[in-house]
């Protein structure tokens, strides 16, 4: 069926926005049988207790509804979570919202948050969802760039985001595409900028069990006056490698907290019941689980980093999460000509890699047309079979 002067009949809002180039990267690669390096999810399978607790869950009968914002003891483990290893105290019936997943804790926070000609700060290349969640909650995204090769962004560019109509800044550590950490300094820095500026921080911590060359993570909400204007986005799905079961959270002080839970309501009712409580097992992993994580990306970062550098990419070696925004230094030379995702569907053709334009990460598409994100987080047959793919290109 199909609709006459569709752009006039149907929602304005949504022609502001493209599809997820990262999806449609995902269905092309799907559709030539390719290696998908596009979408970050892991190619193996989550801890065998994790998978059994949600199995148990359903034997044992939580197939209905959850309580709409999280069942208590979900919310509990996450508040016992984030004292331990964020160093955020709150309160789990007041201070914390379950989500379907990360994704929906941002729109849900944003739609919490603006008003109409509100401001919001975002660096880039950033998470491709932010621009569209911006876009969806009626705020006017301002950018400030992270510059290659530390990612590093300029104090006077960012002081100068900051105006009396910014109501937050989007802060994503460790940031996907760059892996860049943000360093306790910065985040200092950026603090400052929200208490003159009375703006919110709304950080993203889905990856901060993925670090490296021992890097640590900081939670905005831990620095000194900042718990109270910070809402912290997390998720189980890159840390326990299940980001098909949607399940995330806000955390965030009792007054968004409420407004964060009407939003989610009315947008989703709830998170899955049984997957939330195989995320209190989830929550519960010891030490060494998280260890070992590390030490499996950290394996798979070096090798396809080496490999990246061996047929002609400059690559800044990422230093959290598990992507590597690579510099398109040999594909660049050979095909100049063809467009950032003309270079990805060429790099598709020769090698059968599936890989993510850079432009998709930046707001403006002549930023980024040089860069190509590669995801890691594959077992380690799949990185070998990459490793060798790629060695095609200088066949
Ligand atoms: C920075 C970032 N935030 C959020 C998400 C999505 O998280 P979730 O699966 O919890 O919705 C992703 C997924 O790639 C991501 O990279």
């Amino acid at each position: 069926m199909t609709y006459q002067n569709t752009m006039k009949q149907l929602s304005e809002i949504t022609t502001k926005f493209t599809e997820s180039v990262i999806r449609e990267m995902t269905r092309i690669s799907s559709a030539r049988g390719g290696i998908n390096l596009a979408q970050g999810f892991p190619d193996f399978d989550p801890p065998r207790i994790i998978r059994e607790a949600a199995i148990d869950a359903i034997h044992q009968g939580w197939n209905q509804y959850a309580v709409t914002y999280g069942e208590a003891d979900l919310r509990e483990a996450i508040a016992r979570k984030a004292f331990q290893y964020n160093q955020i105290e709150c309160d789990p019936h007041t201070e914390v919202t379950v989500t379907c997943g990360a994704t929906e804790a941002m729109i849900a926070t944003l739609k919490a948050l603006v008003n109409p000609g509100d401001e919001i700060i975002i660096f880039e290349p950033f998470y491709e969802n932010y621009g569209p969640d911006a876009i969806l909650s009626g705020a006017k995204p301002r950018y400030v760039t992270l510059k290659a090769p530390d990612w590093s962004y300029d104090s006077k560019e960012l002081t100068a985001a900051f105006n009396r109509k910014t109501k937050a800044i989007i802060i994503n550590t460790p940031n996907n595409p760059t892996g860049k950490v943000f360093s306790r300094k910065e985040l200092e820095e950026i603090s400052r900028l929200c208490i003159k500026w009375d703006a919110m921080a709304v950080t993203d911590e889905i990856y901060e069990h993925i670090l490296y060359d021992q890097e640590t993570h900081i939670s905005m909400a831990s620095l000194d006056d900042m718990a109270e204007r910070t809402v912290t986005i997390n998720s189980l799905s890159k840390t326990y490698s299940v980001t098909g079961w949607r399940v995330g959270w806000a955390i965030a002080g009792p007054d968004i907290t409420s407004r964060i839970r009407k939003v989610h309501d009315f947008l989703t009712v709830g998170a899955p019941t049984p997957f939330q409580k195989a995320g209190v097992c989830a929550l519960k992993m010891p030490e060494a689980y998280y260890a070992s994580l590390q030490e499996r990306y950290n394996t798979a970062r070096n090798r396809i980093c080496a490999v990246l550098k061996t047929v002609g990419f400059n690559v800044d070696v990422p230093k959290g999460a598990y992507y590597i925004m690579a510099h398109t230094g040999v594909l660049m030379d050979r095909y100049q000509d063809m467009g950032a995702k003309g270079l990805c569907l060429k790099l598709l053709d020769i090698t059968g890699i599936a890989t993510v334009p850079g432009t998709a990460f930046y707001h403006s598409p002549v930023m980024g047309h040089d860069q190509v994100r590669f995801c890691f987080a594959k077992n380690e047959q799949t990185i070998e079979a990459v490793c060798r793919r790629l060695e095609r290109l200088i066949a």
